[in-house]
Parts: C-alpha cells; structure tokens; sequence
C-alpha cells in the first residue's frame, strides 16, 4: 500500500511536493477549534495499516503542537502501521540547557512530547549546539537534511563571486560545507548576544574580498537583529550591500523590513517555513530522507 501523507494547515505545498517526488498519496485533515479553543481533528480518509506521514513545520509551534499530536493519536487509533513526522523547521532547539536556576530544557521536554507520539523524524537543519545530534534529544529514529546542497545550487546560478559569512561561530558548519561545494572563501564572524533583540557582531579583515559579494548564511532568522548586524559590519568594511540566506525563515513581525532597511541587497530562504523570501526548495532531499524512513521500517 502506499505511504499516505497529511498537510496539517498551511504545509500544504510541501506535501503536496512530496507526495509527488514519493508517489505516495495525500488525505484531507479537517482541523478546527471548538468555541472554547480547544481542538478538534479528523482524518478524512481510511489509515488502516498504512504508513502515514504528517507534515507539519513548527514555526510558531505553541498553536500547532497540541493539533499535531491529536493528529498523530488520530491515525494510531485509526490502525496507521506507522506515524512519521516530517517537521522542516524543528522548533525548540535552542533551549538546549538551563542558563538560569529554575528554567525547563524545552529541547528535551519538546522531543519527549513527539518521541511519545510519532515513530520517526526527519528534519532539516535543526538548531544544534550543546546537543550536538539529534539522536542525544529524540528516542524515535530520525533524519537530518542538510540545506547546504540546494543552498550552494542557489548561489552558484545567482550570485556572482561570492564570499560566504557566517554571522556566528554556530553558523561555521554551514557556512564552512556551502563555500566548500561552490570553492568560494568564507569567513565567520563573532557575535555577542545580550537579549532578544541585542545583538552585536564583530567583523574580521575583509578587505582582500572587496570585489567579491557577501552571502551571508544563517540556521535561523528571527529578529533579524544577527543578520541585521551583520549586514552593518560587512557595509561598514566598504563591502556592496550583501545577499542574506536563511535556512529557516521565522522573521518575526517587522524583520524583514529591519533587513532590507539595513542594506541587504537580497534576502532569500529555504522552503522549510512558508515565507515569501522562499527561493530554494527542499522537497527533493526531504522527499530522499523520508524514503530511507519508509525503507529502514518496512524490514522491522
Ligand atoms: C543562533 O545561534 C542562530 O543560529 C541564529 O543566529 C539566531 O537564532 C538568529 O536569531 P535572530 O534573527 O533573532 O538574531
């Protein structure tokens, strides 16, 4: 039987690309919200021992979580073989450890909440740093999908004579694989994060690189304030105004126009998070991932 993949809302697109590259089908999935908030879910179509993929990015993840695993208890208690979780942005990455007395370690909590309801993962990306696999976090299998591949296709059609930054030490990993793919230099710069919202970044000699085009390259664009400091410290080195690539865009309200009010020539993201910068699309390597997930459990 084939595999059967459920959109919740808003990863329609995404789905519907996969379904394609996996010649799987797709199922309907009524979701709504009772009067008093609550949710309310159904599968619109017959799970019985079929293995059942929900694709679910989890931008914004506090209004999606609670649906995503009634979703997922939906096809259990519908008799789906199996339940796989395809969730291009990972949230709750971040919080990887307790700063401060009294704090949760949201990573692992969150990890515990997915593990218990889905059989397997695959992810692009996700924010690793103290945790350095996502192994260590999920006990369920999973996959990582590396953006750097269709990262360094986009630059290679796109931009002419790149230098690849890197706005912090986290970013060296992806930073360092996409000019390697492309034979492009990089530099990484160092960042100091006070807040939210405090950012500042300190740049390296690029002088020797003045004719080429900055392409800066981050896991995660949120505020904006890492690449907006970015931008500033590569202008401020006499640099044109630089292309920004996120691998997830997040932006929160008013980060888009900070970016581009700060001189980014180009902002561009991966499709892991539906945004309107989206210009490089992952569904081919997810669609790879998800096939290996299908195969390794087919033998159990
Ligand atoms: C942090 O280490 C990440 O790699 C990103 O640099 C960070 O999440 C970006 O956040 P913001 O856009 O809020 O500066």
């Amino acid at each position: 039987m084939k595999p059967l993949l459920l959109a919740m809302p808003g990863n329609e697109r995404m789905a519907d690309a996969l379904a394609a590259a996996l010649k799987a089908d797709r199922c309907p999935v009524t979701i709504r919200h009772f009067p008093d908030g609550e949710s309310y879910v159904r599968i619109a179509g017959d799970v019985a021992g079929r293995e059942t993929i929900i694709v679910c990015t989890l931008d914004r993840p506090d209004e999606k979580l609670v649906a995503l695993c009634l979703l997922a208890g939906a096809a259990r208690e519908n008799g789906s073989s199996r339940v796989g979780l395809v969730a291009p942005y990972l949230a709750y990455m971040r919080q990887d450890r307790r700063f401060n007395d009294g704090e949760a370690t949201s990573a692992r909590h969150v990890a515990r909440w997915l593990g218990a309801q889905f059989d397997w993962l695959v992810t692009v990306d996700p924010h690793l740093h103290r945790i350095r696999t996502l192994a260590e976090l999920y006990g369920i299998p999973s996959q990582v999908v590396p953006a750097a591949g269709a990262i360094a296709e986009w630059i290679s059609s796109n931009v002419r004579q790149p230098l690849l930054v890197g706005p912090d030490e986290e970013s060296a990993q992806w930073v360092a694989d996409v000019a390697g793919r492309i034979g492009a230099p990089h530099v990484v710069l160092t960042k100091t994060r006070r807040g939210d919202r405090d950012v500042s970044v300190s740049v390296p000699q690029i002088e020797r690189w003045k004719g080429h085009t900055a392409v800066l390259v981050d896991d995660i664009v949120s505020t904006a304030r890492t690449m907006v400091e970015t931008v500033r410290g590569v202008r401020e080195c006499g640099m044109a105004g630089p292309v920004c690539i996120a691998v997830h865009a997040i932006f929160a309200a008013g980060a888009l126009g900070e970016l581009q009010d700060a001189g980014a020539a180009q902002v561009v993201s991966a499709d892991t998070v539906v945004h309107p910068t989206n210009a490089i699309s992952l569904a081919a390597p997810l669609a790879i991932a998800i096939r290996e997930m299908l195969e390794a459990g087919s033998g159990r």
